[in-house]
């Protein structure tokens, strides 16, 4: 395709998400503020046929690959039209959920071609969801992962780490896997506006496979190959059903493999998840002007290392993630 949104390290860009809401039914403390954040007000919120729109122009360019996330996407009311629409661009449709009421979509997602769910889970322990979300969800949450998995979804989980809290639940999330065909990925804490990140709270991927060598043998844990641009380092203990990973982006960024666009469900694309500048794509349409120069110039001006935070120490100076928003409004 020669459209295809290329960067100027060279990188091709075939995957956008799409930030649907802005809300969430859950409060994870390490994505939002205590206090919440300040919500767009509606009318600044792209409509479904906006997002159409503007998700056919991205597809025009070379996009294969869309991802629904929020807040959490399943609380938009106009989710089934969304999907609708969606579902008649030739892309790979996903969707990263928290899973609470995912069961009352099942047919919706079948019938859109959704394959693959991503589900936010950092937690086996039911008091624990409770203190991470704020909210007491976790049986729903737990027998709808099961029925994703009966009605033949691909799963993964994503479960943050955070010291102390749940990284004495890794061995717990892998021997989840034992029977199970799910794929659980284990997530380095990044920071972002309001979530009081620091570098003592994250379990690093090299802490993570220190748990899992005391665990199992050698022979037994196996590394698999990843996909191209995989956000994860796929690993499978051996006769287990599923396989287990780990997201990295912390002490291992992906970068160089970086085939990523967002889209805020304000309208803002952000060529980067750390990035502090946006481009305003949903003034632009709504002017009746074409988005297509405006998407452009945002790939142009894309960083290679993580926006800019190319060191750990960058990583740790506050007023860097700061000038970014909260994890809530961007989707992960
Ligand atoms: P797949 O399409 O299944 O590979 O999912 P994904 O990893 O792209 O998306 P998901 O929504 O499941 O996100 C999992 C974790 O990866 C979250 O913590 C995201 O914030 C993180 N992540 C996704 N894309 C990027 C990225 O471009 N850069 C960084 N640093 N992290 C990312
Ligand atoms: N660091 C790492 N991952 C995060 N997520 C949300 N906030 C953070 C953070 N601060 C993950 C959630 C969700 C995904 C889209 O992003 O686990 O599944
Ligand atoms: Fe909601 Fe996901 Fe953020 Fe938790 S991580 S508050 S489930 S959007």
């Amino acid at each position: 395709n020669k459209n295809i949104l290329q960067d100027n390290f060279g990188r091709d860009h075939a995957y956008l998400r799409i930030s649907l809401i802005e809300r969430c039914n859950l409060r994870c403390s390490y994505c939002m503020p205590e206090e919440g954040v300040q919500l767009s007000p509606k009318s600044h919120l792209m409509t479904y046929e906006e997002i159409y729109d503007i998700a056919k122009t991205f597809v025009k360019h070379g996009v294969t690959k869309i991802r629904l996330t929020g807040g959490e996407p399943l609380i938009r009311k106009d989710i089934p039209i969304i999907l609708e629409k969606l579902a008649t661009l030739p892309v790979e449709l996903s969707i990263t959920s928290n899973a609470v009421i995912i069961d009352k979509f099942i047919d919706i997602l079948k019938a859109n071609k959704v394959k693959s769910i991503n589900v936010s889970l950092d937690s086996l322990d039911k008091e624990k969801f409770k203190h991470i979300t704020r909210r007491d969800q976790f049986e729903k949450v737990y027998n709808n992962i099961l029925l994703l998995v009966k009605e033949g979804f691909k799963v993964k989980l994503n479960a943050v780490l955070m010291k102390d809290f749940n990284d004495n639940e890794i061995i717990d999330f892998i021997n989840f896997t034992k029977d199970l065909p799910i794929s659980v990925r284990f997530i380095e804490f990044m920071p972002f506006d309001g979530n009081k990140w620091d570098m003592s709270k994250m379990v690093s991927y090299a802490e993570v496979m220190q748990y899992v060598n005391a665990a199992f043998s050698e022979t037994q844990i196996e590394r698999l190959q990843d996909a191209p641009n995989d956000t994860s380092k796929n690993y499978k203990i051996k006769d287990y059903t599923g396989s287990f990973a780990i997201i990295s982006s912390v002490t291992n960024p992906f970068c160089d493999s970086c085939n990523r666009l967002r889209l805020t469900a304000n309208g803002q694309l952000k060529n980067c998840l750390f990035s502090s500048g946006e481009s305003d794509l949903l003034t632009t349409l709504r002017a009746g002007k074409s988005i297509e120069p405006v998407i452009q110039k945002a790939v142009q001006a894309k960083f290679k290392i993580r926006g800019g935070m190319n060191t750990i120490e960058k990583l740790q100076e506050p007023k860097l993630h700061s000038k970014n928003r909260s994890m809530i409004t961007i989707g992960g």
